[in-house]
């Protein structure tokens, strides 16, 4: 008997490609994983647009909306496990998650990136490297901790920085990158499993 597939809840705030990537991913039953629900952080967005065309339930709950960040995080974190994942992807989610999550989901919430870790956290990866001159950038997943895009390294793509990019023409190279890697990697966690060894991230069991 092939084991269950792996329940992922992906959090998404805008176009939800890194979604659409896994959603199609998990068309395949030898993928080793279903995405059970897409949450997001504000209304109206195309990635949960995305979930609802694939049939996934979706939820959307918004800091502006609680009396403090720390009650948000509260209710993010019971309505994430309330889907009992193994395995949370923070696909273009422009929040930081606080220590209430953390304690409930820290140790199986991975996060993607839009640059090479360690350099160029937060929320401009791409605008940033490209500011900055170098020569190659890409993106990395990483096991989310309580820093800025600090927490342990799964995976890591990389794509060069061409003479006439813009930020734009940029990341959308490393888009296209960065989902391939998210596809790959969250897929062989799902199937492999994986532990923390200090900062290194092993794949399988
Ligand atoms: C992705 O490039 C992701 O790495 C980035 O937003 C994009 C979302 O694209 N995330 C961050 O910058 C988080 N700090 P998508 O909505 O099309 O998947």
């Amino acid at each position: 008997m092939p084991a269950a597939p792996a329940r992922l809840v992906v959090l998404v705030s805008g176009a939800g490609t890194n979604l659409q990537a896994l959603l199609d991913a998990c068309q395949d039953p030898a993928y080793g994983a279903q995405v059970v629900a897409v949450g997001a952080d504000r209304d109206g967005v195309e990635g949960l647009a995305r979930a609802e065309r694939a049939g996934v339930p979706t939820f959307v709950l918004r800091v502006a909306d609680f009396a403090t960040r720390e009650e948000w995080d509260r209710a993010l974190a019971a309505r994430v496990a309330d889907h009992d994942p193994d395995l949370v992807v923070l696909a273009g989610f422009m929040k930081l998650v606080g220590p209430a999550y953390l304690s409930v989901l820290g140790g199986r919430t991975v996060n993607t990136h839009p640059a090479l870790s360690p350099s160029f956290p937060g929320m401009q990866g791409p605008r940033d490297a490209l500011d900055y001159g170098v020569k190659v950038t890409g993106a990395t997943l990483f096991v989310v901790d309580a820093g800025v895009d600090t927490g342990a390294i799964v995976a890591q793509t990389v794509v060069p920085v061409e003479d006439d990019d813009t930020v734009a023409t940029l990341h959308e190279r490393i888009k296209v990158a960065e989902r391939a890697m998210l596809v790959t990697t969250v897929g062989r966690m799902a199937r492999e499993g994986f532990r923390l060894e200090g900062r290194r991230v092993r794949l399988g069991r």
